[in-house]
């Protein structure tokens, strides 16, 4: 098993040599190797990774984002109040728009898969962006993979809505206020 304190996740930077990273999928490998820096020139995501053993053995990226509403429909109207009294949010803070942050990418090597770094991953996510150091933020949200939609939901994240149901991703969320106060 992973002894996750021997474990880091750190911000990728220039200058960081990733070796190789195979998680089974051309895209986000791609993504990793070849994009992130990019990305993070332009101030479209940051990528952080997860390093053990020496080796990059996970990555996400994180961008601001906002779960949004388009209450003139009335089927989304509909999703908009049920969504409201789920979280709780009081009338007078309700919107059509809330403060996210999204999970562009996420991956584990296939090598190491299965052993807990995904959730792992999730939990340090939820920590970072629940502090209320730095921004509003009060969802995570993600673009999630149909083969994804199980592993997100063992981890507390929600389908927003059945509109996307038949498609191949669907836009999941997470409730940061359910992250205790540390
Ligand atoms: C999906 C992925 C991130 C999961 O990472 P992981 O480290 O293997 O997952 P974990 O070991 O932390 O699994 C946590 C739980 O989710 C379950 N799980 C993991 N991947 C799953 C999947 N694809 N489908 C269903 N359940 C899954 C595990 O069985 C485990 O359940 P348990 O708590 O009942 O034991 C990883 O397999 C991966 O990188 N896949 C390819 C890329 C991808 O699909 N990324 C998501 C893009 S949206």
């Amino acid at each position: 098993m992973i002894d996750f304190s021997q474990s880091s996740i750190m911000l990728l930077r220039h200058g960081m040599n990733i070796q190789s990273f195979d998680c089974g999928d051309s895209d986000l490998n791609g993504f990793l190797l070849d994009d992130a820096l990019h990305y993070l020139d332009e101030r479209m995501a940051v990528t952080y990774i997860l390093e053990y053993q020496k080796q990059t053995v996970a990555y996400f990226c994180l961008l601001n984002d906002k779960v949004t509403f388009d209450t003139t429909d009335a089927n989304e109207k509909s999703f908009w109040n049920r969504f409201n009294r789920k979280h709780k949010i009081p009338n007078l803070k309700r919107r059509k728009n809330y403060p996210a942050a999204k999970i562009g990418r996420l991956a584990v090597t296939t090598n190491f898969a299965g052993q807990g770094i995904g959730r792992f991953m999730l939990e340090s996510i939820k920590r970072m962006l629940a502090k209320k150091a730095d921004i509003g933020c009060r969802f995570i949200t993600v673009d999630a993979y149909s083969t994804a939609f199980d592993f997100y939901l063992k981890n507390k994240f929600q389908f927003i809505s059945t509109k996307d149901e038949v498609d191949s991703t669907r836009l999941m969320y997470f409730d940061l206020k359910q992250v205790p106060d540390s």
